[in-house]
């Protein structure tokens, strides 16, 4: 079968988790680089990462890369890559991207050169000289890293991180990849019990579970490609049932959340429902100064209010001193809590016996995790 080279960004942090998921599924000469990972594979693989992948932001199909430091080597560079293999006469290929560090620095000259070289060439190749693009969308994605450009097809649409189950976010929702990757770190497994006491729109709980009975986390959604006539349809089909297949309903996997915001609680409530996880949630509405520690053996993942978004500097530390007291270090029990605050262990009072540098955004955080009794 024809192998592509494909690319996937993904948040800062998390490219190690997705070079392992990604060779789990198959992929091969998988390679991690700040913010993306790349790697070669056919496109059942494409599919395959698209609906089961719960790290990566998105699956792109790479087009070319070649260095440029004028817009005629822009030109050049683009025009000579084989664009009729992805793009049919009457497909829309909108142009964006990012230049960083580059003589190239002006994106929307750049996107334009784009699209101009990608016209010119289908022109050649259909003999035709108008494009309706009233069909699929193919979007193009560029970046320019030190004069080096990347030229790639987007193959997702919407976000991978958007799963299709959140209609309502709370005030200061976590991101399902990264909500997914402290679940991994946390070695949650379907036979722990887990618990989030700050659960918000209840992210990591959802996304635990779907990790605990192995659902793939794109079976609710549909992706771009799955519309072009370049990628036989059955392929999706197929993915969609390899991944249907794996899943196990029948697990002992429990979740408990809680906030002190009951609208919280009912967006999370409804989010569950709407992930198909509902019946292995539990959320009630409770301050954090309530929590104790209902069974004898729990994963506790929480991402608390920073004191940026939600509550002020002082009262977000207040609730970390409250967490050094509640979560105390006992058998059984392991807790994990994501924070951008570098004095947390200080306030926390305890040293973390894990830690793990991620990015919530654009800001640098931690995963500070407690396991030891
Ligand atoms: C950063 S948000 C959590 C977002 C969540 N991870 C999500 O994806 O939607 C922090 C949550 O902590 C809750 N919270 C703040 N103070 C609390 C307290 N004392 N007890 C319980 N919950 C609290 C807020 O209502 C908010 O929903």
């Amino acid at each position: 079968m024809t192998q592509y080279p494909f690319l996937v960004p993904c948040l800062l942090g998390l490219e190690g988790l997705i070079a392992e998921e990604l060779r789990g599924m198959g992929a091969a000469q998988v390679r991690a680089e700040n913010g993306r990972v790349f790697f070669s594979g056919g496109l059942e693989i494409a599919a395959r990462a698209n609906i089961r992948s719960r790290f990566a932001e998105r699956v792109q199909i790479v087009l070319g890369q070649f260095e440029a430091r004028s817009f005629e080597e822009l030109f050049q560079g683009a025009k000579a890559l084989p664009w009729e293999e992805w793009l049919g006469q009457s497909d829309a290929f909108p142009v964006k991207g990012y230049s960083l560090h580059s003589g190239l620095f002006s994106v929307s000259d750049c996107q334009s050169i784009l699209k101009k070289a990608v016209v010119e060439r289908l022109k050649g190749v259909y003999r035709q000289d108008w494009f309706d693009e009233t069909g699929p969308v193919h979007q193009i994605q560029f970046s320019i890293m030190k004069d080096k450009v990347t030229l790639v097809l987007d193959t997702s649409g919407v976000g991978l991180h958007k799963r299709g189950y959140r209609l309502q976010a709370g005030g200061a929702p976590l991101k399902e990849t990264l909500a997914a990757a402290l679940c991994h770190i946390s070695k949650l497994r379907p036979y722990h019990t887990m618990y989030d006491p700050m659960c918000g729109s209840g992210t990591i709980l959802i996304e635990g579970a779907l990790m605990a009975r192995n659902l793939a986390p794109g079976l609710r959604r549909n992706f771009s490609a799955e519309r072009w006539d370049q990628i036989p349809r059955g392929i999706w089909r197929e993915e969609r049932e390899l991944a249907e297949g794996l899943a196990t309903e029948a697990s002992q996997f429990l979740a408990f959340g809680s906030d002190v915001d009951p609208q919280a609680i009912a967006i999370a409530q409804e989010n569950a429902r709407r992930a198909g996880v509902g019946d292995c949630l539990r959320f009630t509405q409770a301050k954090l100064e309530d929590f104790s520690h209902p069974t004898e053996r729990g994963t506790l993942i929480t991402n608390p209010p920073y004191g940026e978004r939600l509550l002020d500097a002082a009262q977000a530390e207040e609730l970390t001193g409250l967490m050094g007291k509640l979560f105390s270090a006992r058998r059984g029990w392991s807790y994990t809590i994501l924070s951008p605050s570098e004095t947390f262990e200080q306030t926390f009072g305890r040293k973390a016996d894990a830690r793990r540098k991620l990015y919530n955004g654009m800001l640098k955080c931690q995963a500070f995790m407690f396991y030891k009794s």
